[in-house]
């Protein structure tokens, strides 16, 4: 039995040796189109590439019950965009049944903006598609990467009725007429109103004690549930690029992406110990970071010196990295996945072509 909770498996992503519902979150990076071809011949024109990733997200579908993230970018060959991304969306939004999506994510990269050319604007975000089951998804966190909220608690909205005037407006609506907060005086009601006052981080743990909820009654009877943390948006902001994949070894790889790109997802959509599937592994990024986050990480890649990069990046730990691995112990893949046998106290790549 290994206490490994990582594994690179040589296999094709349209047909992944594992079991239905195996993995809680598939998050990935196909070849793009027409992009590299990985001395693979991976390069393919919008239609085609749209046709192969249905059979990629479907399988991908068929061994995750959680969401499964695709990042990518459509490209722009004789200054003709090609919707692949779009197209992808709108061909399984059709299939209808089992095939949903959420609002895709946008990855904004950081430092490689793309050229739009003489006569267009640059390229700055790809997405992140997020095909799924029906209905809710299994597990979720959606403000595991989430910021203090940025506003103190305000209570009732501000509004007009039905003569213009507007209500609930301290101290926003200057002297004009349609302002209707006076205090009893008569005078204008100058105070801003809670919500648009700025809180200091110090300010809102002291509101919500050590990270339990509080309620508070200013407003209503039966009070306000003050947020913890605010849902952070789905525009991901990453330093993309050298020096930021969070591993040197990711540069062995054409196209890697970074860790904290990874990040988001396996935080927010992964629970604690599951497991995450990347079938397009590459340098092992997703991997590492499910690792270090104390998820299970599984990644397959067509090429066999990909899946032993990915292995030496787990091997070898990063000297500059800022984030330490969590502590993984006793992780029973073998037993969970049912595929694998390991070399004690290794993590293994599988030759499976
Ligand atoms: C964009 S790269 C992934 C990079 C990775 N996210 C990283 O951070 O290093 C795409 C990878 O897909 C692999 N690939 C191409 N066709 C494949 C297929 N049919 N099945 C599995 N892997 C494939 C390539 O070998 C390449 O390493």
């Amino acid at each position: 039995m290994s206490n490994r909770a990582w594994q690179f498996l040589q296999a094709d992503a349209t047909a992944l040796p594992f079991a239905d519902s195996t993995f809680d979150l598939t998050l990935t990076s196909p070849p793009y189109m027409d992009a590299r071809t990985y001395g693979i011949n991976a390069q393919r024109g919008c239609a085609a590439w749209v046709e192969w990733m249905l059979k990629v997200v479907a399988e991908c579908q068929r061994v995750t019950r959680g969401p499964v993230i695709i990042i990518a970018a459509g490209v722009t060959r004789d200054r003709n965009y090609w919707p692949g991304c779009e197209g992808l969306m709108w061909e399984w939004w059709k299939r209808g049944g089992d095939c949903h999506l959420y609002r895709p994510c946008y990855w904004h990269r950081v430092g490689i903006p793309g050229s739009g050319g003489k006569d267009w604007f640059r390229a700055d975000v790809e997405y992140a598609m997020c095909f799924k089951r029906p209905g809710k998804l299994p597990w979720s966190d959606n403000t595991a990467c989430g910021h203090p909220p940025k506003w103190g608690p305000g209570g009732e909205m501000s509004h007009r009725i039905a003569n213009g005037a507007r209500v609930n407006q301290w101290g926003h609506g200057g002297d004009g007429p349609s302002c209707i907060a006076r205090l009893a005086d008569g005078s204008r009601d100058r105070r801003p109103r809670p919500s648009h006052a700025a809180m200091t981080k110090g300010e809102w743990a002291g509101k919500c004690g050590n990270g339990s909820r509080r309620t508070i009654g200013e407003h209503k009877a039966g009070g306000y549930d003050l947020p913890i943390l605010a849902n952070p948006g789905n525009l991901i902001h990453t330093k993309a690029g050298g020096g930021h994949t969070g591993h040197p070894l990711a540069h062995e790889n054409e196209a890697p992406y970074p860790e904290l790109l990874c990040e988001r997802f396996i935080l927010s959509l992964c629970p604690p110990g599951g497991r995450v599937l990347d079938p397009f592994s590459g340098s092992g990024t997703t991997v590492a970071t499910a690792a270090r986050l104390g998820r299970r990480g599984i990644g397959c890649d067509l090429r066999m010196n990909q899946c032993e990069l990915g292995t030496r990046r787990l091997l070898t730990p990063n000297a500059k990295a800022k984030k330490k691995p969590a502590a993984v112990t006793e992780m029973k893949l073998v037993e969970d996945v049912g595929l694998f046998s390991f070399a004690a106290g290794g993590g293994e790549v599988r030759r499976g072509i």
